[in-house]
């Protein structure tokens, strides 16, 4: 397959890298409004450039947007219009309404997925298959600051991935309702999903970084680093006992086995698996647009 990818900055960068281990791609051709940092990128990669993103679209048989997300509507139109399958960036779009116009812009049948890449995590995956009924859901995503400019808030740079995790893996169809307090680049929010309840926090203020899951259940409590994808379970004791009168608790602690794998790969693989007619591609348009609605929810409360 010939793949391309359009704006090669920090994640472009890294769409270029991943799609070229893959074997089912034969080629890289990557575009860049900024010319040297294509042709940087490809003369370190092994990609070829494109001089305009129709002579990409004309050459590729599937595309990564990675241009900032205020482009991504603009870009993922052309990219619609020449009818070639699309993986867009998180956050799909810049607001909810370019969302619902990139929706409808989009050609049936045509594969167009979000790159939520937490869903790729196999880390999430393992903790889904594990949690039966949360009491109390704990996700924390904290950067040290960056002098990245997104065009968008904390909420949409950062807690949209959070976001996507208990909207669409831990409480898919479960009605919210959200509180929240913060601003710009340090936000939290509280969800009430039914019996459970989920506090989410996002920075980009922390001089730690950090990633992380936490749950709750009568019987277990489940903790995840996203990053360095372990997962611990803690079990209560079956019985307490007293040493020299003090309490004595035997707690059983579980280190899960969880296959690493760099979450990039398995979504770009999931996307090419899609466009050559394997299984759909999880992380749908609307679902990123359903994103982009519960954090405009969360600026709302704020
Ligand atoms: N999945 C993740 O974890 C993750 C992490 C970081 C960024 N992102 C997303 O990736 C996207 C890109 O972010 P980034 O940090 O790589 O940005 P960046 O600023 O590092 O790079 C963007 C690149 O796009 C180019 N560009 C700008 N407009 C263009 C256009 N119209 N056509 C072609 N090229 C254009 C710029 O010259 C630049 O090289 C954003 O939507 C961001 O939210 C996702």
């Amino acid at each position: 397959m010939k793949v391309g990818v359009i704006g090669t900055g920090m994640m472009g960068r890294n769409h270029v890298r991943v799609f070229s281990e893959l074997r089912a791609v034969r080629e890289v051709m990557v575009f860049d409004l900024d010319a040297d940092a294509a042709a940087a990128v490809a003369s370190t990669l092994g990609a070829t450039t494109a001089p305009s993103i129709e002579a990409l679209l004309d050459r590729v048989d599937a595309v990564s947007i990675c241009v900032p997300t205020p482009y991504h509507l603009a870009t993922a139109e052309r990219v619609a219009s020449a009818g070639v399958p699309m993986l867009i960036e998180k956050p799909v779009c810049a607001g909810v309404e370019e969302g619902e116009r990139l929706l409808d812009a989009l050609p049936r049948g045509l594969v167009a997925g979000v790159g939520q890449i937490e869903r790729f995590n196999p880390v999430v995956g393992e903790v889904a298959r594990m949690v039966s009924d949360p009491l109390y859901v704990e996700l924390k995503r904290h950067n040290p600051t960056s002098s990245r400019i997104t065009g968008t808030s904390v909420i949409e740079d950062l807690m949209i991935h959070d976001i996507d995790i208990l909207a669409h893996v831990l409480f898919p169809g479960v009605a919210r309702r959200v509180s929240a307090a913060g601003g710009e680049d340090v936000c939290s929010a509280l969800f009430s999903l039914g019996d459970c309840h989920a506090q989410v926090s996002a920075s980009r203020k922390s001089s730690k970084k950090i990633r992380s899951l936490y749950i709750e259940e009568e019987e277990a409590t489940i903790e995840a680093d996203l990053m360095t994808q372990e997962v611990y379970v803690y079990r209560k004791p079956d019985r307490y006992t007293q040493n020299g009168g003090r309490y004595v608790q035997d707690n059983i602690i579980e280190k899960l086995l969880v296959n690493r794998l760099e979450p990039l790969r398995v979504e770009l693989q999931a996307f090419l698996q899609a466009v050559t007619g394997g299984p759909a591609f999880p992380v749908t348009l609307a679902q990123g647009v359903e994103n982009l609605r519960i954090a405009n929810a969360i600026r709302a409360a704020l």
